[in-house]
């Protein structure tokens, strides 16, 4: 399944034409250890490009799709806490684009805003992104142009940060989730952003792929213990996944270490752009077979694979070292000193918002619909990535924000440039004061989240329901 780094890793070219190898044996591990006896900065290209991907595996036709690289998803990102990422994105694209680094703190410049943080890079452009990577875990990047499009066609790759000592597992591997909605011929459907699905509850799809693959097997042997990396990257899918005959453990939310821990009800819930990582111990039998089954939407519940396990065991009982992560370098609120704002997420079918303004115009739902809008966030409907901020925060100090979701949808909420504590769910305190990039809000449900804010710049605070984000559900976080 993974991830052909061939055609992305200038790197690895250097390597090899150094080391005269042509063994496409070698991988990531010695072009790792080769960087940093150099220095500590890691090297990718990334080029955006349509590409045929495989999306029913190799006996049925191709999608034509959009990725980085050879295929989708884009090439696995993989580097060590502490060092430097260098990544020059090529734009083979017909239209323009930029690339985020989900989830990471980088220095604003570098947050792939268009307009906002950077110029898009025009077609047949390049840009360069350098920064240095302060927290280990699980993360992604895409584009933030046209992203309901342009991450739809398939524009994303998985960005993993390696612990100084990694957990001690069998194997350490990630998921990428994704949906797609192709139309009877097989090819993805063109309907971005239609009112429909932006109104409601964004553009849900018809096929959901692993790694870019419809899969229906996932091999385990007995007593092996895995660390899966989920990542949910569908422009509007929630997932819950039910492991059934397995009881996985969660280690980190965003990338960020939580303290381990059962999901509630055995469900591992990830809204778009939200990242679980688990400890699966494979505690089934040789020749077992188990179902990963997405129990999201009580009317559209699918078995996702089926765990399958292989005639030999690994070793008698899984492992029973620890797992939990080490903490990463993050400022801890002062929640006694702390000053409280509110954002209310409105809008959408089957709510109350009656208006809003867009463009400094007060309008009402039916035109905003007209201009395909029907989300707000304070009153304000966004149209493009350049706002006037909904809060401007003083660096260096510690906030609690009250979201609160008016609206009878949910979405997962993302701030950039900060990792947030979620302290409290309808007033009550959460068990583990988890750290997220990405928040999940049901309808009505208010959540509270506490951060300092000490990463200067203009940040896009929006959902990650793509559809919602272009609807108008977006808005900036002034750190000055
Ligand atoms: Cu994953 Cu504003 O983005
Ligand atoms: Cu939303």
């Amino acid at each position: 399944m993974f991830i052909p780094a061939s055609a992305s890793s200038i790197d690895r070219r250097a390597f090899l034409a150094l080391a005269g190898l042509a063994s496409t044996l070698v991988l990531t591990r010695p072009l790792g250890a080769m960087a940093s006896a150099r220095d500590s900065t890691r090297r990718f290209e990334l080029i955006a490009r349509p590409v045929q991907a495989p999306l029913l595996g190799h006996v049925r036709p191709p999608v034509a799709a959009w990725g980085y690289g050879a295929g989708v998803p884009g090439p696995e990102i993989r580097l060590r806490q502490g060092e430097r990422l260098r990544v020059e994105v090529v734009n083979r694209l017909p239209q323009e684009t930029t690339v985020h680094w989900h989830g990471l703190r980088v220095p604003n410049a570098m947050d792939g805003v268009p307009h906002l943080t950077q110029p898009p890079i025009a077609p047949g452009q390049r840009f360069v992104y350098e920064f240095d990577v302060p927290d280990a875990g699980t993360y992604w990047y895409h584009p933030h142009h046209r992203s309901a499009e342009q991450v739809g066609r398939g524009l994303y790759g998985p960005l993993i940060v390696e612990e100084p000592e990694p957990l001690a597992v069998d194997r350490d591997l990630t998921w990428m989730l994704d949906d797609w909605r192709l139309t009877k011929q097989g090819q993805i459907s063109e309907t971005f952003e239609h009112p429909h699905d932006m109104s409601h509850g964004g553009q849900v799809g018809n096929l959901v792929t692993i790694n870019g693959v419809d899969r229906s097997a996932f091999a385990l042997r007995s007593g092996e213990r895995v660390r899966l990396r989920l990542i949910n990257a569908a422009n509007a899918r929630l997932f819950a996944l039910q492991f059934s005959g397995h009881r996985p453990t969660v280690v980190a939310l965003d990338g960020q270490p939580v303290t381990p821990h059962e999901p509630a009800d055995g469900r591992v819930v990830l809204g778009p752009a939200m990242r679980v990582d688990l400890i699966l111990d494979a505690v089934g039998k040789p020749g077992q077979r188990h179902t990963v089954r997405d129990t999201f939407y009580p009317r559209l519940q699918y078995d996702l694979l089926e765990l399958v396990y292989e005639a030999t065991p690994l070793r008698a009982r899984p492992l029973e070292t620890p797992v939990q992560l080490p903490a990463n370098p993050l400022a801890e609120p002062d929640l006694g000193g702390a000053k409280t704002h509110e954002i209310r997420f409105q809008g959408g079918m089957m709510g109350t918002l009656a208006g809003a303004t867009l463009n400094g115009r007060p309008m009402n739902m039916r035109q905003l619909m007209g201009r395909g809008k029907a989300w707000a966030v304070n009153g304000v409907v966004a149209d493009g990535h350049m706002h006037e901020p909904v809060l401007t925060l003083e660096r260096g100090r510690s906030y609690v924000i009250a979201l609160r979701n008016d609206t009878r949808w949910h979405h997962p909420i993302h701030l950039h440039g900060h990792s947030f504590r979620v302290i409290r769910r309808n007033g009550q305190p959460t068990r583990h004061r988890e750290w997220q990039d990405t928040v999940l809000m049901a309808p009505d449900e208010g959540v509270d989240i506490a951060f300092v804010a000490d990463n200067p710049g203009d940040w896009m605070l929006h959902c990650h329901i793509l559809e919602h984000q272009s609807g108008g559900m977006m808005s900036v976080i002034r750190v000055a």
